[in-house]
């Protein structure tokens, strides 16, 4: 068995990816371990599944006045000092800008819960949800991607998946499904990008 990948993860709020990467740590369905958590709120819930599970997590929050650039920079600083095989950004409710991406060049990966090119940004859910209603779409999806620069939503597509849209769905079911939808593929993709890369 090869040395497992090290991953940092980066969240925002509730930490339901971060969670299913737990998970998939421990039962062994990936050769990683996640070396750092790292959330730029302090009330993010993701960071006590990270205090569950022993992994260290930090907050890591924009001071006042400081420049996009610099926290950027010096969010790069705390994250090179893991020396990650990837950063996962899953559920990262910040724009990172090339002070940080410059130095993690096809390493950081991106999830979103909606298909390429469709309502990047947020509220994606909520957004597919009024098209399908308005008869514009007929199904949304998840994607995850890789960051190489500061568009948002957008970058080379490493895995996507459909989710179906019902009639009688709300925003609670369709956000479950999603987010169901998001667990998987972002597992699947980090297993078949530690395959690859570290085999
Ligand atoms: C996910 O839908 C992710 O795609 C989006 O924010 C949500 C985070 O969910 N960017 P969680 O914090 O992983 O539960």
């Amino acid at each position: 068995m090869k040395k497992p990948a090290k991953l940092v993860v980066l969240i925002s709020g509730n930490g339901s990816n971060l969670q299913a990467i737990i998970d998939a740590c421990a039962n062994k369905q990936l050769n990683a371990e996640i070396v750092g958590v790292i959330a730029n709120k302090e009330n993010a819930y993701g960071l006590e599944r990270a205090r569950k599970a022993d992994i260290p997590a930090l907050v890591k929050l924009p001071l006042a006045q400081q420049e996009r650039h610099e926290y950027d920079a010096d969010l790069a600083k705390t994250v090179a000092a893991y020396q990650p095989d990837w950063i996962v950004l899953a559920g990262w409710m910040r724009i990172l800008s090339l002070a940080f991406l410059k130095h993690f060049p096809h390493k950081v990966i991106n999830l979103h819960p909606a298909l390429p090119g469709m309502f990047p940004g947020t509220k994606a859910i909520e957004r597919a949800l009024a098209d399908f209603q308005a008869g514009k779409i007929k199904h949304t999806g998840v994607m995850v991607h890789l960051v190489p620069d500061e568009d948002i939503d957008c970058g080379p597509i490493l895995n996507q998946v459909n989710v179906p849209i019902y009639l009688e769905d709300t925003l609670p079911t369709l956000a479950e499904r999603v987010h169901q939808a998001e667990h998987q593929l972002l597992i699947d993709t980090l297993c078949q990008l530690i395959t690859k890369n570290h085999a």
